[in-house]
């Protein structure tokens, strides 16, 4: 199936024992830096970021990142590549969410979107397999999508829930065109974001959007996304 479409599907990949646990974690670090920042709940939860505006997210959560490490194997085993662990990702939707369609920079060369928590309101995420067809995919949660989302365009239309949490990991194959965005270019796992080495980013981002763009130039520019989200 991935080698394909350039998406695979595993349901229950992950125990609810975990999800439940990962989903505290999520919620206590929201609400510790949102009493933190003085703002209320309610204006702070929904602080969103550069991709997604009704949203609250963060980067590289010690479970995120601990999940990203362990996973790789699994990840490994479905592209049928040897991979480096990249960085990863975590963040609430709220009603109205939208996420525009967008391929992922070169530090999400392989990725694994993971459902942990929902309010049993389905979302289907959009993907365009390498065919050109078009697939909504639900997940639950436990559920996980591995697609290559450095060339697969994906999307997610209106959420008309509460809140749905969701984790991201991000892969890239090991000697290969982005080797060097092992650990995001940061030291290790785990480490903040203000030590990703800037410049090698800047330059990796530049030759994936040439050649991306060589490979599919059918496709609008504007359908590029560049962020770090994933
Ligand atoms: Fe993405």
């Amino acid at each position: 199936m991935f080698k394909e479409n350039g998406f695979e599907v595993i349901r229950n990949a992950v125990s609810e024992d975990a999800c439940v646990i990962m989903s505290h974690e999520f919620r206590m670090i929201r609400k510790c830096e949102s009493i933190w920042s003085g703002k209320s709940d309610q204006e702070y939860f929904q602080k969103g970021d550069e991709q997604v505006e009704l949203s609250y997210a963060m980067y590289g959560l010690p479970f995120s990142e601990a999940l990203t490490i362990r996973l790789t194997s699994l990840v490994e085993n479905v592209v049928g590549e040897k991979l480096h662990p990249c960085y990863s990702y975590a963040r609430a939707y709220y009603t109205g969410a939208t996420m525009s369609a967008h391929i992922d920079r070169p530090s999400c060369q392989y990725s694994v979107t993971l459902c942990l928590d929902w309010d049993r309101t389905d979302w289907p995420i959009g993907i365009k397999d390498y065919a050109g067809n078009d697939h909504l995919i639900q997940l639950d949660p436990g559920d996980l999508i591995i697609y290559n989302g450095s060339e697969l365009t994906h999307w997610r239309d209106e959420y008309a829930g509460n809140e749905q949490l969701q984790c991201f990991l991000h892969y890239v194959v090991q000697d290969g065109p982005f080797d060097e965005m092992k650990y995001d270019t940061r030291p290790y796992m785990g480490t903040a974001p203000d030590l990703k080495n800037q410049d090698l980013i800047y330059r990796l981002n530049e030759k994936h959007r040439v050649d991306w763009m060589n490979r599919n130039d059918q496709v609008l520019e504007d359908l590029y996304g560049t962020k770090n989200e994933g």
